[in-house]
């Protein structure tokens, strides 16, 4: 993989295609709302759009824990939403992304997303969830029509969108929003959003969809395949993973879908909000830091993780950080296994973030009980100690089974930190393996999803941390350098929503 180099800062990105209106349908947008890295791309490409001189805006969900500050106000018609057997009608609320004219519309209704959660509340997912998120695609289009903005492409979000670009083919393909385009993005292939047919009837969609080249898939409708059948183009989140989900290794189960439709498939990275994850304007870090005022930056910061974790105060001794929702697929239990076996023979300490799989939730409590001082943990979500994690440790650890793209790993080399990561996904399209003596790489990969393979690359990492400090300073300094903002893909997406227009504008 070559990486860019970071460009000359410019003005303003001229558009290489004619200006688009352009319309995101999302569960979460930073930082509204965010249960993983879906919302944090979704907070972030539109305004790099807008920047390149497109129309773009937003729409998401506003759930009951949504804080509507004075920036937020109601719009003064009631909307109207085609679905289920009555009426149904929202309340829109309207602002923009931060620091950005784009603007984002907060669907309101009390009864489907009255819940301050997203997906899922204490006794697991919500039973209604896919008339919740069917209410949110129509709502989108309606409102849409109520404003008098009809977009040139839909760019829908995982399953809890899939339903979007079904719309758009069938119930509304003979309406003013029959001509739009249809972008939908995969970010994870593990949530599919199996329901029962009844929610083709509540989205007023044909029952004639409900077949395997639709929707229907193992006898229930399958969210997430209705939407790579039915957009015009698809992406997902880095080039890794765009070739692992057409193989049944990482398809889980629509690997066919994705070969038929490889043509319109595109993997493009992720970039990232390069002016929230910057350690040199960074509020939540005592000192903030750049390249030049890294090591007394990072020593600073390393020194108020420790005290905020209860870790000992100690600036010598290696850190590794974990940010991350507690589940399976991000191979935290390998860590968990490793754990007494690295902290009884090597000199680190951990600092865990995050929240999810109980037992791994008690598995890391344990080790901070016994292992005082050395093992730190906070159970739950905190964006402020998620940037002094950052910050503060010196190695970045994502031993993830699968992932699609991964954003925490770039953060971390933003902030000199080194990653620590399995080959996977978008994590071979982000981390180069370090290569001792020759000046190469930005991080630590390992293959085998296994314990050992673990514990022998934190032993690995911990040798170049004592032994060759120069060579990992070099690293930190190298993954720093990297460009993982936005500008160079979002030119793609431009470049993919101009194909989309275009393909839909031959299909009559
Ligand atoms: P995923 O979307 O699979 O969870 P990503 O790496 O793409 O993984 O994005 C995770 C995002 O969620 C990052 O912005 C990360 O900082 C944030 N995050 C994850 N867990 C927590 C937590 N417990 N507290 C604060 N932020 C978190
Ligand atoms: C998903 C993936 C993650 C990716 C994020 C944003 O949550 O698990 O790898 O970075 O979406 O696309």
């Amino acid at each position: 993989m070559v990486f860019a180099r970071r460009a000359a800062p410019r003005a303003a990105f001229s558009p290489t295609v004619a200006p688009l209106k352009i319309l995101f349908v999302s569960p979460e947008v930073e930082p509204f709302v965010k249960v993983g890295g879906l919302a944090d791309m979704v907070g972030s490409l539109p305004k790099t759009l807008a920047a390149l001189g497109h129309d773009v805006r937003v729409v998401f969900p506003a759930y009951g824990g949504l804080r509507l500050d004075s920036s937020w106000r109601a719009r003064p018609e009631p909307l109207g939403v085609d679905v289920g057997t009555s009426a149904h009608w929202a309340r829109t609320w309207e602002s923009v992304l931060p620091d950005s004219r784009v603007p984002v519309y907060a669907l309101e209704h009390e009864g489907l997303f009255g819940r301050p959660e997203v997906y899922a509340g204490p006794w697991g997912n919500h039973a209604d969830n896919d008339l919740r998120f069917a209410f949110l695609c129509r709502g989108a289009l309606n409102l849409c029509l109520q404003l008098g903005w009809i977009p040139d492409v839909a760019h829908a979000h995982d399953w809890t969108t899939g339903l979007l670009p079904v719309l758009l083919n069938t119930t509304l393909r003979h309406t003013p929003l029959g001509g739009v385009a249809s972008v939908f993005t995969v970010h994870n292939m593990e949530h599919q959003g199996y329901a029962d047919r009844r929610v083709l009837d509540f989205a007023h969609i044909p029952p004639s969809e409900f077949r395997p080249d639709s929707t229907e898939s193992g006898g229930a409708v399958n969210q997430l395949k209705a939407g790579l059948y039915h957009a015009t183009k698809l992406t997902t989140v880095s080039p890794t993973y765009a070739e692992e989900i057409k193989t049944p290794a990482g398809g889980h189960g629509l690997d066919a879908v994705l070969r038929f439709r490889s043509a319109d498939l595109v993997g493009i990275l992720n970039g990232i909000d390069a002016a929230v994850w910057n350690p040199a304007m960074d509020r939540f870090l005592p000192r903030p830091y750049d390249q030049r005022s890294l090591v007394v930056g990072k020593r600073a910061a390393k020194l108020a993780l420790q005290e905020r974790l209860g870790l000992d105060a100690d600036p010598h001794i290696a850190v590794f950080g974990v940010v991350s929702r507690f589940a399976a697929q991000k191979g935290l239990d390998l860590v968990a296994e490793a754990l007494p076996h690295i902290l009884d023979r090597m000199h680190v300490q951990f600092a865990f973030l995050g929240a999810g799989d109980p037992g791994l939730e008690q598995t890391f409590r344990w080790a901070a009980e016994n292992y005082p001082g050395r093992v730190g943990v906070h159970v739950g979500y905190d964006n402020a100690l998620a940037h002094l994690i950052q910050g503060g440790s010196d190695f970045f650890l994502m031993p993830s089974r699968a992932e699609p793209c991964g954003l925490t790993q770039m953060y971390a080399m933003r902030y000199g930190t080194t990653p620590l990561v399995r080959a996977t996904g978008g994590l071979i399209d982000t981390v180069a393996q370090y290569v001792e003596g020759k000046g190469e790489g930005t991080g630590f990969r390992f293959h085998d999803a296994t314990a050992p393979a673990l514990y022998n690359t934190v032993g690995w990492a911990c040798a170049t941390y004592y032994d060759r400090p120069d060579e990992l300073q070099a690293m930190r300094l190298r993954g720093m350098d990297r460009d993982f903002s936005w500008g160079p893909n979002a030119r793609r997406f431009e470049e993919l929503y101009g194909w989309a227009v275009a393909a839909r504008r031959a299909a009559g």
